[in-house]
């Protein structure tokens, strides 16, 4: 590297006064019941599983800065869903199939053994390869990468060199019981597409056992630029779930279409039907999984109970995130249960029972009259709030709540003349349509520096950061006082911290 060029890129980290060393120098953004990293950056969940009596998560981790940087697999465990302890890194790029970086990927149980199947990038002179490749484990600690890596060397031929994110899981019905299956982001190359150089496609592979994997073609491609569907479909998951196919992914490319698609990228979903015999999935509409600022590369795992768990990235690609200066960046959404609405037409989320054990002391629990601003005693820094109102009685055009944030305010009300949920992080707006009810029922955990809230049973989900150097306290209002009087029910617990 040219002298100039190296202190041009000193003088920048002194700008953006990124933490270089590696050491959280300042807890005030710190989470107390979310994963994080211990310091560091962190990005997509990994490897969901359940593997000898624990839950793990493997997570996107630069373990030497708060900036990205070459992926390790960072990893934690649990008995319970709800208290993590962090774990030696799992894996390590350095080898010559991954030597830029172990990406995501997916973990599976197979016989006595957990095994990881990741994407090796190497970057090179004209752009990087991506491989997949497999690490195995007997205690579910100490992981060693396979000799035969890459299982998978080359893109299909009809696609571009983007091949990554690699998600497992096992057949158990009819004559495909016992086969392994994959599905790999891997955009088709576009002919004569004025908008862009390629469409988002999910492929798919077979194996026997998860060495030898033998290419299907595509399970779901975007063939038209006017759909709207992006140019990669990264991070893809797909689940079985109450009689339908699920087909998540975390698209790049998609434009913004006034409230959907708001932030840089997006994580959705396709609802349809599957034949395996003809690997053919026809699907539905493409919808947004969670409607808030920062969510983003969900990953889903069926536990052994046979719930669909998801836990996202609780961060956006372009999003600012403060905590950088203090020496990490990034954390995981709580666990959700995955279940289908009543119409078989959206995923809905509900966090896991299990979090319920976090609670500790209960702030309040009466109906309140809001007539304007009303302050309560719940802080915002690790928190659960209840909040039910009947809309029937409301002639406000908002009722929600709100705190003070650094720049600015934290809004969450219900529009009732739009009929929008409507998250404002200092007037910078995402809202989804909740039509036709009569009743609003929200369930928000706010944490030390994020707020997630689940909407009438998580018909919608809204996931944000925010940031703030105190702990401010949570006002309910309505916006034109007397006559916009609501009768709001409210229950709030403290949440006890798992660090
Ligand atoms: C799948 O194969 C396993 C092992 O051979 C067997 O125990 C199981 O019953 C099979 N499942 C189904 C649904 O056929
Ligand atoms: C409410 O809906 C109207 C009509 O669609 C729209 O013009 C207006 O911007 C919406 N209000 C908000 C706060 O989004
Ligand atoms: C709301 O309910 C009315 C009456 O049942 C129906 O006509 C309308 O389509 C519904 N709107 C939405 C957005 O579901
Ligand atoms: C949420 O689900 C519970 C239990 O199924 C039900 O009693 C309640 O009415 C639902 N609430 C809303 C707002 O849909």
């Amino acid at each position: 590297m040219h002298l100039i060029h190296a202190i041009f890129l000193v003088l920048l980290v002194g700008i953006f006064d990124e933490n270089v060393n590696g050491d959280v120098t300042n807890n005030r953004y710190r989470l107390n019941y979310h994963i994080q990293p211990p310091s560091g950056w962190m990005n997509d969940p990994d490897g969901l599983s359940y593997f000898n009596g624990q839950y793990h998560v493997f997570y996107q981790y630069n373990p030497y800065s708060s900036n990205w940087g070459a992926p390790h697999w960072g990893h934690v465990a649990s008995t319970d869903l709800v208290h993590w302890k962090n774990l030696p890194i799992a894996l390590t790029p350095g080898d010559p199939y991954d030597k830029d970086g172990c990406f995501s990927g997916s973990a599976v149980v197979n016989g006595n053994e957990l095994v990881l199947v990741y994407t090796g990038n190497v970057n090179t002179a004209n752009g990087f390869t991506q491989t997949q490749n497999i690490a195995t484990s007997k205690d579910g600690v100490t992981f060693t990468k396979y000799s035969g890596n890459p299982v998978l060397a080359n893109p299909p031929v009809d696609g571009t060199k983007d091949f990554r994110d690699p998600k497992v899981w096992l057949s158990i019905y009819g004559s495909q019981n016992g086969t392994w299956n994959m599905v790999v982001g891997n955009p088709s190359v576009a002919v004569n597409n004025p908008y862009m150089n390629s469409y988002g496609r999910v492929v798919l592979y077979q194996s026997n056992d998860l060495k030898t994997w033998t290419y299907l073609g595509g399970l779901a491609e975007e063939q038209n630029a006017e759909q709207n569907l992006g140019y990669m479909w990264d991070d893809p998951n797909f689940f079985y779930l109450n009689g339908k196919y699920v087909l998540l992914v975390s698209p790049a490319g998609i434009e913004r279409d006034i409230d959907r698609f708001a932030n840089l990228n997006q994580n959705g979903y396709f609802i349809g039907d599957y034949r395996p015999s003809t690997n053919l999935f026809s699907r539905g509409q493409f919808y947004e999984l969670d409607n808030g600022h920062d969510f983003f590369a969900a990953h889903v795992f069926e536990d052994p109970t046979g719930r669909r768990i998801v836990i996202g990235w609780m961060q956006m690609w372009g999003s600012w995130m403060r905590e950088q200066v203090d020496g990490w960046a990034g954390a995981l959404t709580i666990p959700r249960e995955l279940s289908l609405s009543s119409d078989g037409t959206r995923l809905q989320m509900a966090p896991v029972a299990e979090l319920t054990s976090l609670r500790g002391s209960q702030y309040i629990n009466s109906p309140i009259n809001v007539n304007g601003e009303y302050d309560t005693n719940i802080p915002i820094g690790s928190s659960e709030v209840l909040f039910d109102v009947v809309l029937a009685g409301v002639r406000a055009r908002k009722v929600g709540l709100k705190f003070p944030i650094d720049d600015g305010e934290l809004e969450l009300y219900y529009d009732t003349q739009n009929q929008t949920l409507v998250l404002s992080r200092n007037k910078d707006i995402r809202q989804v349509a909740i039509s036709n009810i009569s009743v609003l029922n929200l369930r928000i955990f706010l944490d030390r520096s994020s707020i997630e809230v689940f909407a009438n049973n998580g018909t919608v989900t809204m996931t944000s950061r925010f940031y703030v150097d105190w702990i401010p306290i949570v006002t309910l209002f309505t916006d034109n006082g007397e006559s916009g009087a609501a009768r709001v029910n409210v229950q709030a617990f403290s949440l006890n911290n798992i660090w």
